[in-house]
Order: C-alpha cells, then structure tokens, then sequence
C-alpha cells in the first residue's frame, strides 16, 4: 500500500489528539496537515495543545504548523474531528475538491448518500460513495463514523442482529467525560454525579443504531426494523462507555449461543488483517464484575468491545453489558479503521 498525506481537522482537541496518537508511525498514512481554529492558525502545534493523553507529544508533530481549515489542504485523506459548526462549513468543501473525508461529526452522518460506517458491521454501505459522487459530482467522498454510544451498542449487537434478528432493544448507556470533548462538562457537575441527558444522545442512538445493522439495497440505505429505547446518561468516568443492553431477539436464543455469536464474530478488517483491526472485534468476559471502564477500556489498544455479564433477562429475553473506548474504537480508531478498510478496497482511488 502506498503512503497517503493526511490532515486531522480540528487537530487540537479530544478526538484530534487521539488521530495524531493513532497516525504517529502508520503504515498506509502520514501526517501532511494539522488544522485549528483560525485563531491558532500559523502557530506551532506543541506550543498551543496541552496533551491530553498519557506519552508524549509525537516529537514531529509538535513541530508541525497549525493551519486553518481550507478547501485546498494538502491531503488524499481527512479526517475530521471539527466541531460540527465548522463541519457543516468545510467537509463538503472538501470532498468537492478531491478529499476523502473521514468524519466523527454528527453534521453527514444521515444523509442518504454518506456511508454511517463501522467496518466490522456494515462494510457493503460503502458502496453508496458510487451514487455520492455521482450525485453531488465530487471526486473526493464524505464517510462518516457513528456517535460514539451508538458505535458501541451497534458492535456488539450486530452479529445477533445477523445470526438471530433484533426486535426490540433497551439501551442505558454510561458516558465518559471525554465523550463532551475538552474541557467538557464543568467539573462541579461532572463530580460525585451523574447527569442523566445528554443534548440529542438517544434520538442519535435510534436513528444511528437502524443505520448502521440496516443495508444498502444497491440505490438506498434500508433502516434495520426494531423498536429502540436509550436512557443517555453522563457519569464520572474520563474515557470508556459502558452501556447495559437489554434485547429481544427471535427465537429467543440462550446466553451461551449469544456469547458464541460474539465470540465468532469476524468482518472485512480481521479477513484483510488491517492495521489498525483488533484480532476479535468483541472480547467476551465470564467474570461477574466485568467490562468496567478503568480495565477493559484498552482491550487490544481501545479497538474491540467488550462484553460482559450475558444472561437471561426475563422482561426482555437477553442481557448484558457492552463497553467500547469512546474517543478510539467510538471515533478516531474507527475512522481509521474505515480509512483503511477503504484504501484496501480499492475505494480511494489507486
Ligand atoms: N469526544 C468524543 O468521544 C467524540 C466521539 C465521537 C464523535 N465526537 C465528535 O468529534 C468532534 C470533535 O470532538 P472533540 O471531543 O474532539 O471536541 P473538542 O475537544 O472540543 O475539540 C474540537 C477542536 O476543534 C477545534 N476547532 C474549532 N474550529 C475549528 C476549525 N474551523 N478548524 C479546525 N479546528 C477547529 C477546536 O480547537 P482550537 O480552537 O484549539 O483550534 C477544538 O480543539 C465533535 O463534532 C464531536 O461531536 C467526539
């Protein structure tokens, strides 16, 4: 695979950092273009981003220039982690000018031309760029990742949705500070609490969630057919969202044949031994107190769900406990992980 130029959109921030730690050293693309608000813009990188994360700073892009974002920066590939504001403005502008965007915002992800893509689940939605470019005459693509709660439950429910059918889901999610971006919520609300709304959250999780276990019929995307109900709540954990799941599936299966369903689970990303794919896309516990966020989050470095307590639930029929590293496996790891599993698909031009 040749090396592709890349840019991180909005480069300074939560996700942005997480692309830079994700990129540093990859096989398939290198860092071309870090973009910021045009207040940062022409300043150097490591003099104005307090890292977030535990390591340091990638030496070389600490040394990098920040730049506004433009329609003519000098990248194959962007991906985007703008607020959505600046998305609606610029990831468009991009894709008409030949760039693949790869992005985390909310801004594309329904439209009825965007891939809403999560490698593993529903790799053949690519195949709606073919009607994208066509349609808005672009050479370049918009590919979108789902929201991070969302990504989760849809991970780990799609081989049930494959080997049984879902017919009703009840989703409480618990959602890491990160999930808000940086500074994100006030500490004196964040602390000794838990917030129970989340602006659009559980409206997102429906919508997303149908998209993403639904199909692309060839000329349109086909929502998957189950009732959905998702409390959304924020809870004093920094990264890592931890979601219990309740679910009715047809034939109503027992909880070891949802657990080998799990187990068995493989996509495009481990056939195609992707970089950034973890080995088993879903890691199922036994132990009774597990996933929790401070020891499963970086289960094969963030990128595989990991399921706990599955057991019978006698309103429902199904349940268990889902938990997916928000700002990798939830947003930038996913982009990438889409960004290559298009490049190995031949995608992204040659
Ligand atoms: N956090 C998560 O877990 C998560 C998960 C999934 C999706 N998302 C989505 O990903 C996006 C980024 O989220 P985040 O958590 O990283 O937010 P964040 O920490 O607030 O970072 C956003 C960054 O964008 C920069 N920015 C603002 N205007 C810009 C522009 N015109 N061009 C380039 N950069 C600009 C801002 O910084 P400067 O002023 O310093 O440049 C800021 O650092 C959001 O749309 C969010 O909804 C987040």
């Amino acid at each position: 695979m040749r090396k592709r130029k890349v840019a991180i959109l909005g480069a300074t921030g939560t996700v942005g950092q997480r692309f830079i730690g994700l990129l540093a050293g990859h096989p398939w693309f290198e860092i071309s273009a870090l973009t910021t608000s045009d207040s940062k813009a022409g300043k150097r990188y490591g003099d104005v981003t307090p890292w977030h994360w535990a390591g340091e700073m990638p030496a070389a892009v600490a040394d990098m220039t920040l730049e506004a974002t433009t329609a003519d920066l000098d990248a194959e590939v962007c991906f985007s982690a703008l607020p959505s504001e600046a998305a609606e403005r610029w990831e468009a502008e991009l894709a008409k000018t030949g760039h693949h965007v790869f992005s985390n915002v909310k801004t594309h992800r329904m439209d009825d031309d965007v891939p809403l893509l999560i490698a593993e689940v529903n790799p053949n939605h690519m195949h709606a760029l073919d009607v994208q470019r066509r349609k808005r005459g672009w050479s370049g693509s918009i590919v979108t990742n789902g929201n991070c709660s969302a990504i989760g439950f849809a991970l780990a429910a799609a081989p049930l949705q494959k080997s049984f059918g879902i017919e009703r889901a009840v989703v409480t999610t618990m959602q890491a500070i990160s999930g808000a971006g940086y500074p994100g919520v006030a500490s004196l609300d964040a602390l000794d609490n838990v917030v129970p709304f989340i602006s659009e959250e559980e409206e997102k999780m429906e919508s997303e969630s149908k998209k993403f276990l639904g199909r692309w019929d060839g000329k349109r995307f086909v929502d998957a057919e189950f009732s959905f109900s998702a409390h959304c709540n924020r809870v004093s954990v920094r990264d890592g969202h931890t979601e219990t799941v309740s679910l009715t599936l047809r034939g109503s299966p027992s909880p070891e044949a949802v657990k080998n369903a799990m187990r068995e689970f493989r996509g495009r990303p481990q056939e195609l031994r992707l970089p950034t794919a973890p080995e088993r896309p879903i890691h199922v516990r036994e132990d009774r107190d597990r996933p929790q966020p401070v020891l499963d989050r970086d289960t094969e470095r963030g990128m595989a769900a990991v399921v706990g307590r599955v057991r019978e639930d006698p309103a429902m029929g199904i349940k268990y406990v889902v938990l997916t590293h928000n700002t990798i496996r939830g947003a930038a790891g996913a982009s990438v992980l889409n960004a290559e599993l298009l490049a190995a698909e031949g995608c992204l031009g040659s």
